[in-house]
């Protein structure tokens, strides 16, 4: 069984490197090199901006002292938030600044780690956050990273992520590469992964960094077994 997850890992990373070939895809250097460079920037824009609904809706599925991943952390803001909750957390992001950040301001080392370095922790956590992050994460690697986040979580555990809606790659004027979901490829990205179950997907219309706005897309998965 662990062979065959493996395979298919190692199958859909062939795939995904065989279709971005030449192409620009959301992990490009451009997107980690505006993190970088205007870290410092982008902690004071986002640190202040709670996305209390979102949190709310996460923690409602969580047992009271429940062990989260929050994934693509950025400022830490959220990370913060549910240590004071009570609950214990851990982080990482891409960017060695904003995890440097991060880490001052949750109290916690943050890891520098992407996505697609990202090695399941077996049934590590009971919710893994990964608040408008795995957006920057290339179509043909998602089902990967996905089903490895949904491996570390325990049974009963769940997965909150979000994405700007529409259909396929963008780059923004910041360089930044997004692939955005319509609400049925989130459907069938959740239905894809054999342990996770849809719970929940609604669309906002909320504020995006930098004081932009975007149409969001808000989804809640739970591992079943
Ligand atoms: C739009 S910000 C969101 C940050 C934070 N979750 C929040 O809500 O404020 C995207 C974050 O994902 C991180 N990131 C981008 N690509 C990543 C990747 N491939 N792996 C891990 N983190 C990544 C960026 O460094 C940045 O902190």
């Amino acid at each position: 069984m662990a062979d065959e997850t493996e395979r298919n890992s190692d199958e859909r990373r062939r795939v995904c490197s065989d279709l971005t070939e030449g192409s620009p895809s959301p992990s490009t250097s451009s997107t980690m090199e505006f993190y970088e460079e205007h870290a410092k920037r982008y902690f004071d824009d986002t640190v202040v901006r709670m996305p209390t609904e979102a949190q709310e809706a996460f923690l409602r599925e969580l047992p009271a002292k429940a062990c989260i991943l929050d994934a693509g952390c950025g400022s830490g803001r959220d990370a913060r938030r549910f240590l004071e909750l009570g609950h214990c957390v851990e982080a990482f992001d891409a960017s060695p600044r904003l995890a440097g950040l991060a880490s001052e301001h949750i109290g916690i080392p943050v890891d520098v780690l992407r996505f697609e370095d990202y090695q399941t922790r077996p049934e590590k956590y009971d919710g893994v956050w990964a608040f408008a992050s795995l957006l920057h994460v290339a179509e043909c690697d998602l089902a990967n990273v996905i089903g490895c986040l949904a491996a570390s979580l325990r049974p009963g555990g769940v997965l909150f992520a979000s994405f700007k809606i529409g259909l396929g790659p963008t780059v923004d004027d910041n360089g930044r590469a997004f692939t955005n979901l319509s609400p049925v490829s989130a459907c069938l990205l959740v239905q894809n992964e054999p342990l996770l179950e849809l719970r929940r997907l609604w669309r906002e219309v909320g504020q995006a960094s930098l004081g932009a706005t975007a149409d969001w897309l808000y989804l809640i998965a739970r591992r079943e077994r």
